[in-house]
């Protein structure tokens, strides 16, 4: 089983400025949270409660005002910082110390998912032996993204925004991988964009024959927030689902009861952290 996690929350959100000039993006609001929620509360519905979070130099502060130490959520938070976005595989870089000898999941902090069965496929992803783990994802515009081409239920190619049509599968912001993940980490090159980049690291997977795939079906969503567009979509898709059920999207407080890694007290503490607000009313309910 994977326990632990990581969270890449830095970047410089670019295609969201001038809203990122000053706040990070992850700290910006999808609906009624801000967007760390989300792809926290996916690594809390894998059973992963050890989790390093990567933000931006000078960043970390902010963070920590509304996610602390993990304590009131009964799992452990640690930060890292990084001094610019050099990457996706960066954050195992800079984990090094964080894995150790285990292995790790790790998921980009402006991914968004959701579905029916989510949680099992999630627990089911973390059970790999060895090698690595990527989830796909049926999209309209497969050129926006890193795909994989499929044959006979293994990768045979990953292309990173591929201009001419290969597949219209898309890797997702989410990834399992064995310990050799930091020692592949270190011997990859910079890109022509200067970035180390997760195609070549999952390519060096692919090539001992050790990676392979999930998929989210077409009952499960995962919308990324990367543009402006994209994060008000996600934003509407979030306000529709819980005002139609009642029910919330990454209630991190919420996952923690039902994984039992919390009691009501903790609730209670999360209430007054809050303060009076609607996620608070929400609370109240769970109690
Ligand atoms: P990107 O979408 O590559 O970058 P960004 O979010 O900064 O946006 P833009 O392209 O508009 O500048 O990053 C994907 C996610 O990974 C995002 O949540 C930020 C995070 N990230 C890091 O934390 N460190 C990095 O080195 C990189 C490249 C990304």
């Amino acid at each position: 089983m994977i326990k632990k996690g990581i969270i890449l929350s830095g970047g410089m959100g670019t295609r969201m400025s001038p809203l990122t000039k000053a706040v990070n993006k992850q700290l910006l609001p999808i609906y009624d949270k801000p967007l760390i929620f989300y792809p926290l509360s996916i690594l809390m519905l894998a059973k992963i409660k050890d989790i390093l979070i990567v933000v931006n130099r000078g960043q970390l502060n902010q963070y920590k005002k509304i996610l602390p130490d993990g304590k009131r959520l009964g799992i452990k938070l640690n930060y890292v910082e990084q001094s610019k976005p050099k990457g996706l595989p960066d954050a195992f870089i800079l984990g090094e110390k964080f894995i150790g000898k285990n292995k790790v999941a790790l998921i980009l902090g402006d991914n968004f998912f959701y579905g029916q069965n989510l949680s099992k496929k999630l627990i089911e992803c973390t059970k790999i032996n060895s090698g690595a783990k990527v989830l796909l994802h049926r999209v309209s515009n497969p050129e926006k993204y890193g795909v994989a081409k499929i044959k006979k239920n293994k990768i045979i190619s990953i292309i990173e925004k591929p201009k001419k049509f290969i597949s219209d599968l898309a890797i997702t912001g989410l990834y399992f991988f064995d310990n050799k993940v930091i020692k592949f980490a270190k011997q990859l090159k910079p890109s022509a964009r200067n970035e180390l980049e997760i195609t070549d690291l999952l390519k060096k997977y692919k090539k001992l024959n050790k990676l392979s795939a999930d998929y989210i079906g077409r009952g499960g969503a995962w919308l990324d927030t990367g543009s402006l567009e994209d994060f008000y979509k996600t934003s509407t898709f979030v306000s529709a689902i819980e005002n139609r059920q009642g029910f919330k999207i990454a209630c991190l407080e919420e996952i923690a009861l039902l994984n039992g890694w919390i009691n009501k007290k903790k609730i209670k503490e999360s209430i007054r952290f809050y303060g009076n607000c609607e996620y608070s009313s929400y609370l109240k309910k769970l109690i």
